[in-house]
């Protein structure tokens, strides 16, 4: 039998965030450069989300390139941005053909022009996709996104607009980058680390964490649907007890 047939799809998590880590150790281990792991953690980019699009996830976050990112050597930063842009620009078929539609959150005025401009090319030609919703995380990190948000709140507040008053979760919400994205559910990370990264702090306040010792480059859908699986497995109380729960179902 197959993983996938072991997946519950009654009760998938609508939002799965993936934390892509350990391309640069597979490439050494392979003795070869780490430029060498990204490209080949594109092919597992690919296995995940087709494989959350074929049991019917709804959202797909990928952590591809963080703030902390831009420190890395620039000969890195520069083959990393390469391989956005080609591998947006050759997947946007793909896309298409899957109805996947692709979203970006992060800074995204921080990223080169051609990375800007195939993002956003490839983001208006999915945005009438209704299937499987793939965000990409690019120059993105938690405490410059909340961060940002308190300043827009700050000059709403000053310009009239809002009173502190207002200010509640939901609003807060509003003004972080994944606004009118749900919160994962769920949230990998591969490669054995077990870190957070700065990935989505306001929105995993009740997310399941899950971690693998698998590097990203070996990552596949098998890898994903174990994931899902345990998930499944798990009691989410969010602050209750079970017996409440056991009462409510
Ligand atoms: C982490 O491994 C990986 C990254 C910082 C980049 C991820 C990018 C890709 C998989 C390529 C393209 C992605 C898309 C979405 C088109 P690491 O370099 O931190 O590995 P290490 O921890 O072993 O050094």
């Amino acid at each position: 039998m197959e993983l996938k047939e072991n997946v519950n799809l009654q009760k998938l998590p609508k939002h799965v965030a993936i934390i892509m880590d350990g391309n640069g150790r597979w490439a050494k281990q392979k003795g070869n450069q780490r430029i060498f792991g990204h490209k080949n953690g594109v092919k597992a980019v690919r296995e995940v989300t087709e494989a959350a699009a074929e049991i019917g996830v709804q959202y797909l976050t990928l952590y591809a390139f963080s703030t902390e990112n831009w420190n890395r050597p620039k000969i890195e930063i520069d083959a990393l941005m390469q391989l956005l842009v080609s591998t947006i620009h050759s997947e946007t078929k793909t896309l298409l053909k899957n109805n996947v539609r692709l979203m970006a959150i992060g800074d995204r005025e921080s990223l080169p022009l051609s990375v800007q401009n195939n993002l956003q090319d490839s983001i208006n030609q999915t945005a009438k996709n209704t299937g499987l919703t793939l965000v990409l995380a690019l120059s993105y990190s938690s405490r410059w996104e909340i961060t940002n948000a308190v300043k827009k709140i700050a000059l709403a507040i000053e310009n009239k607009q809002l009173s502190h008053e207002d200010i509640n979760e939901q609003l807060f919400s509003n003004y972080l980058t994944t606004k009118d994205i749900p919160d994962p559910e769920l949230l990998i990370r591969t490669s054995g680390e077990y870190r957070i990264s700065n990935f989505l702090l306001w929105q995993i306040a009740y997310s399941e964490l899950y971690f693998t010792n698998k590097l990203w480059p070996d990552y596949r859908k098998d890898d994903f649907y174990e994931a899902i699986i345990d998930f499944q497995n798990r009691e989410r109380r969010f602050g209750k007890t079970s017996e409440q729960l056991s009462d409510e179902r």
